[in-house]
């Protein structure tokens, strides 16, 4: 995972100044963005015989952005779905990319942090593959990480940590993935224009576009904003207007219609990857967060960049606990106590230390306090966001089965 902090030298970052924070965000997802509606972005250039993918999304939505060399089509789509859930991805069989991003979580695993086949424990959660498509920087804080496409190849290869463990084996996989017979017509559907389709390159470019197909857009919440549909309680009306309001300020890091502040979709015209800092940690009064964790301080050697990480998205929040990058945060309503706080404090052990102190804490982390009503309109509001149809819906599921 880690990258040599060279390679972000050089790159624009805009890892808001302490002072700056409140900035640009979207408004509050009542507009829905300026997502086109129009007819589906398809096939164009994927080569003869590939079908033009229909994202089937609601008006008003937005659609991803498709890379121009690996334009989406239905094959590939298909062929993704067969990789993602493939365990021969894995250098020992016994692990896919499913394994930590499971439908029925919201493609999420439920630990606190990723355990690789191998058994070796990564340093943060598996995140959410849904709605990745929407992302222009990819995991909890890497700035030079910046398509679906590299990111695949990170827990093929990876060796710190081993994820699938599949480094020094290239050759042994596309062996196997040439004999295996789900893949003997699905890889040359894709890839059409190939004379060998079966390429590390093509792997990841399927998969990518499989992972760029899975989105969450039936929730309560859509529903609600984007059909006009009474679909949300009173409880969870009145959580939306403190979610979206100055007290809470919520909305700044987590606005728009992915709730995060760091989204591209097709029409976006000024893109931005923010990097907070909560308050989550404050090691010995310093400002530090653990070493193995520093967010994109490890990619800047900033001190200001100390504990900044990316705002994920919180479409499906209500199933993808332990939150935070390193699932130190058991239940969303922990989660509303250590914004309420300001800042989280540990009164012991190696990390010890007053969050709400951090020298470079994000300004709107300033905190709050809620009634006991007020706390629970707000997580029945974050519950809104959940799509079940997303958990079950075939074209995501294992096709092995
Ligand atoms: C051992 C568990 C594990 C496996 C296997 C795994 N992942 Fe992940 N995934 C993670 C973790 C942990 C993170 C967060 C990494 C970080 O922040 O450094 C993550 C992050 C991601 C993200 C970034 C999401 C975002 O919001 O930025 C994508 C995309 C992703 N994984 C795709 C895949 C694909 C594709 C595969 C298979 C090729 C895969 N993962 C296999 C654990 C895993
Ligand atoms: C200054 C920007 C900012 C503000 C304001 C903010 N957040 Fe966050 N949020 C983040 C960042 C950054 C993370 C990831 C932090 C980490 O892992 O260290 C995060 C993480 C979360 C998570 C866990 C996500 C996961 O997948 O584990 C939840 C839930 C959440 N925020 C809810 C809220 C709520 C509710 C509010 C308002 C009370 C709020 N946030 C205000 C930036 C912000």
């Amino acid at each position: 995972m880690r990258l040599l902090p060279a390679l972000a030298i050089g790159l624009m970052i805009v890892a808001a100044a302490a002072c700056g924070d409140d900035g640009e965000t979207a408004p509050p997802a009542g507009g829905g963005g300026a997502g086109g509606s129009s007819a589906a972005t398809g096939g164009a250039g994927g080569g003869g015989g590939s079908t033009a993918f229909d994202w089937g999304l609601p008006p008003g939505y937005p659609k991803p952005r498709v890379p121009e060399d690996n334009p989406i089509t239905n094959e590939k789509v298909e062929l993704g779905r067969y990789l993602f859930y493939d365990k021969g991805l894995s250098g020992n069989g016994t692990q896919s990319c499913a394994t930590c991003h499971q439908q029925s979580l919201a493609f999420t695993d439920g630990l606190p942090v990723g355990v690789g086949s191998t058994g070796q424990h990564h340093v943060r959660g598996a995140m959410s593959i849904a709605n990745t498509g929407y992302l222009n920087a990819f995991t909890w804080a890497n700035p030079v990480l910046a398509s679906l496409e590299e990111q695949a190849l990170v827990p093929m290869f990876g060796e710190n940590p081993v994820e699938l463990g599949l480094a020094g084996q290239e050759d042994t996989l596309l062996a196997r993935l040439k004999t295996e017979p789900a893949y003997v017509d699905r890889f040359p559907a894709a890839f059409p224009e190939d004379t060998d389709p079966y390429t590390v390159e093509n792997v990841v470019r399927a998969i990518a576009s499989f992972q760029r197909s899975i989105i969450s857009y039936r929730s309560a919440w859509d529903a609600y904003n984007y059909g006009g549909q009474q679909s949300l309680s009173e409880s969870a009306v009145r959580g939306k207007d403190l979610f979206f309001g100055e007290r809470l300020e919520c909305f700044h890091c987590h606005g728009g219609f992915n709730f995060s502040d760091s989204v591209s979709h097709e029409g976006t015209t000024f893109e931005e990857i923010m990097f907070h800092n909560t308050g989550l940690y404050n090691v010995g009064g310093t400002g530090d967060y653990p070493p193995d964790n520093t967010g994109i301080f490890e990619f800047t050697g900033f001190p200001t960049d100390m504990g900044r990480f990316r705002a994920p998205t919180l479409r499906n929040i209500a199933l993808t606990a332990p939150y935070m990058h390193d699932g130190s945060i058991a239940t969303l309503s922990e989660v509303l106590d250590h914004y309420a706080a300001g800042g989280r404090t540990i009164t012991s052990g190696p990390y010890a230390g007053v969050g709400s102190d951090n020298p470079y804490k994000s300004e709107l982390i300033a905190g709050f306090t809620l009634t006991v009503q007020e706390r629970a309109d707000v997580l029945a509001f974050l519950e809104t966001l959940t799509d079940y149809e997303l958990l079950t819906d075939e074209r995501w599921s294992d096709p092995w089965h």
